[in-house]
């Protein structure tokens, strides 16, 4: 479907995956800035991108946002042809046509392309070595948009949640209705983030690059995350805290949630030990920074009506 939010505005933005977590608040917030024409899979669909020139030549963006992705983590493993597709070349195939029509593409990535060894935060110049098929795909995604871009945020970002249902918020909350207890990770380390937080950075970001857009120099990779790591078991722990507060009678706030070791949760893909993104480059060029996890944690649970 397609979706035209602003007309009066000078700028024009394409945003491509707009249902999803990240793309359905980018939808809205970016229309502060201009005309946004948001496309989801039915308006384009990444494993058949011939319709991308046309739809980039006819509504010639300034910015190209890209918040499409395969973010099925275990999927992946399962569908490589696809996961490469939509995440590696048909992101090739928009960074081409960014570049010829001279738009700006801001693209999305993940803690993912790390293999998790370093033990302490990954900085956006640490090497990038992918333990799975999504983490692979992710990165030959961002490698495409570095060789062929030159105006071009890749903003790699970790443990996105929001009120939709397809996060670790909503899965933790909806297997609590049928188990007795929970059992959750607790040797791996990342962090999470709400994404409307995300999107508001994004809409800061893109108004400081639209005040002075052709002497801008600060293009690249940026980590975009809280500024603390935190396991999945903790993770887990602080939204039965907040649950308890609002909701103490559901199951989720009663149900007993232990720790355990990865090796204990068999999983599809790999997943690193630690990928905890430092984004201490964003807030020193950008002046933004994403709040902690705790309150990306309190913004999902406590407006969730
Ligand atoms: N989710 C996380 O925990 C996480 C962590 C780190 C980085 N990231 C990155 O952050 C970005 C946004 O993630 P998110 O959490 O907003 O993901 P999401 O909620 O899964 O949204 C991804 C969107 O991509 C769309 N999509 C998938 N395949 C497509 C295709 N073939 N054609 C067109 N659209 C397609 C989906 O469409 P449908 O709605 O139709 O399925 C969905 O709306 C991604 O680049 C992701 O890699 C996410």
């Amino acid at each position: 479907m397609i979706k035209i939010f602003r007309i009066t505005a000078k700028n024009k933005i394409l945003i491509l995956g707009s249902n999803g977590q990240l793309g359905s608040h980018l939808s809205n917030d970016l229309a502060k800035l201009g005309e946004v024409t948001s496309l989801d899979r039915n308006g384009f669909n990444f494993e058949n991108p011939e319709s991308l020139d046309l739809i980039i030549k006819r509504l010639s963006p300034k910015f190209i946002i890209n918040a499409a992705a395969f973010t099925n983590v275990d999927g992946a493993e399962d569908f490589e042809k696809i996961a490469y597709q939509v995440n590696a070349l048909t992101v090739k195939k928009l960074a081409i046509l960014a570049h010829e029509n001279n738009a700006v593409l801001i693209h999305f990535s993940t803690d993912y392309v790390f293999d998790g060894l370093k033990e302490e935060p990954y900085l956006e110049n640490d090497i990038a070595r992918p333990i799975s098929v999504y983490g692979n795909s992710k990165l030959e995604g961002e490698n495409y948009i570095n060789e062929i871009c030159s105006k071009y945020l890749i903003l790699r970002t970790s443990g996105v949640i929001s009120k939709n249902e397809d996060n670790f918020i909503s899965k933790i909350i909806n297997l609590s209705n049928d188990r007795d207890e929970l059992n959750i990770v607790s040797d791996q380390q990342s962090s999470l983030n709400f994404s409307g937080f995300i999107s508001q950075a994004v809409l800061e970001i893109l108004t400081e690059l639209e005040s002075n857009i052709d002497k801008e120099k600060r293009w690249g990779i940026y980590h975009l995350s809280g500024q603390e790591p935190g396991t999945w078991y903790e993770f887990a722990k602080f939204t039965q805290e907040i649950s308890k507060k609002i909701n103490p009678d559901s199951n989720f706030s009663k149900i007993d949630i232990n720790p355990i070791p990865s090796t204990q949760f068999i999983q599809k893909a790999k997943r690193p030990k630690y990928s905890f993104l430092s984004s201490v480059k964003l807030k020193e060029d950008f002046g933004i920074e994403l709040p902690n996890w705790k309150k990306s944690i309190i913004e999902v649970m406590e407006n969730n009506e």
